[in-house]
């Protein structure tokens, strides 16, 4: 089942077949590239850097009639305007003294799939030639006159919002359409907190370390806590360094880089002023808990795997330090640091949560 994967500036780009993660939002988007799949329209893929936009892009692609055929990525905001134009429609011979003639991107991506990352970088030129394309499918080479017809399926990713720059006059509104008629939201690593767990594992077993290294309770806690806003590109570079620091066989807090292990909790309402106790911390995510099932009890507990009655218990728990509290249930929903350790209740929590934030 596991394919070959591609490696490119040190990072392993490919891994077809492995989007990783069973949270609602994911299987909502693993059933979104099954469907779009089978169709053969250009698709728009939206995200956060690092999200994985690339990575559902090949997804795409795999489970196209194209699979066959070539899946060619071009970063458009890697290129200068005038490299980039004869980088995607290829270049006749002699355009300049010395110059080669050659082939674009999109003639060698013919019968395959192109990937046009960071669309939102191309020039106007760019952008009126790439519009030609895909309405005619035919290419247009750099100094030349003739057009050469092309079956490439086009798949352009942005972070950027492009209907901003539309309205701004710096993105084609009818390049905008053309291209957005199917559009994919890759959700960023925070409104699926519950993949992180599998994302540690896989990236340990990308690494090498899955059989000789564990993660500890309260590092995996930290690592879900955290807002991630480099997504899951961030979080394998994390466990590479944890990986690279750690002089023992379990990563723990102590591995991880400050702002990931610190507790917000503790450092915005000081420790002492907290009532720490286990039952004063499970009052808290109780909570939280019932407050992310919108209030419905039956559901928080079946989430949090306890009976009624020790639901009722835990709400009616009054921590001695009122003030605080209040505060701390505000820390809570903004940063949700877990108390206790990832276990089977813990985790259907987190389902419940990657719930809440999805909907
Ligand atoms: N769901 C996932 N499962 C496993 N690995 C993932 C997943 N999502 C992303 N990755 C990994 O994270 C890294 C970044 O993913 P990718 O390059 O697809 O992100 P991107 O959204 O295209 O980023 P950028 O905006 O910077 O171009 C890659 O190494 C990729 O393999
Ligand atoms: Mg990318």
């Amino acid at each position: 089942m596991s394919r070959p994967s591609v490696v490119r500036n040190g990072e392993e780009v490919t891994h077809v077949g492995l989007l990783v993660g069973q949270s609602p939002v994911m299987q909502e988007l693993r059933s979104q590239i099954a469907r779009i799949g089978r169709t053969g329209f250009t698709v728009l893929v939206e995200g956060e850097s690092g999200a994985g936009k690339e990575l559902v892009a090949r997804e795409i692609h795999e489970r196209s009639r194209r699979s066959r055929g070539p899946f060619v990525a071009v970063n458009c905001a890697a290129l200068v305007e005038t490299l980039l134009e004869a980088e995607l429609f290829g270049i006749e011979e002699r355009t300049a003294t010395g110059v080669r003639g050659r082939r674009g991107k999109f003639e060698q991506a013919d019968g395959g799939t192109l990937f046009l990352d960071e669309v939102g970088d191309l020039s106007a030129t760019a952008q009126a030639k790439l519009l030609r394309v895909l309405q005619d499918l035919t290419v247009e080479r750099v100094g030349g006159s003739e057009t050469r017809t092309v079956d490439t399926r086009v798949i352009a990713a942005t972070n950027r919002a492009l209907p901003e720059m539309v309205r701004r006059g710096t993105f084609r509104a009818d390049l905008y359409y053309r291209l957005s008629g199917v559009d994919v939201v890759v959700p960023p690593l925070r409104k699926r907190r519950g993949d992180i767990p599998a994302l540690v594992t896989h990236f340990l077993h990308r690494y090498g370390y899955s059989a000789t290294v564990v993660v500890a309770p309260a590092a995996l806690d930290a690592l879900i806590g955290y807002d991630w806003p480099g997504n899951v590109r961030q979080l394998g570079r994390i466990i590479e360094r944890a990986l690279a620091l750690s002089s023992t066989t379990t990563l723990s807090v102590r591995d991880l880089p400050r702002e990931i292990g610190r507790w917000p909790l503790m450092e915005e309402t000081g420790a002492d002023a907290l009532d720490l106790t286990l039952r004063a911390w499970s009052s808290r995510y109780v909570r939280l808990v019932l407050d992310r099932c919108r209030g419905n009890k039956k559901r928080a507990c079946d989430t949090l795997d306890i009976s009624y009655h020790t639901l009722q218990s835990l709400l009616e728990f009054a921590s001695p330090a009122p003030a605080m509290a209040a505060g701390a249930e505000a820390l809570l929903h903004a940063e949700i640091p877990r108390p206790a350790r990832v276990g089977t209740a813990a985790g259907s929590a987190l389902a419940c949560l990657d719930q809440s934030a999805g909907e």
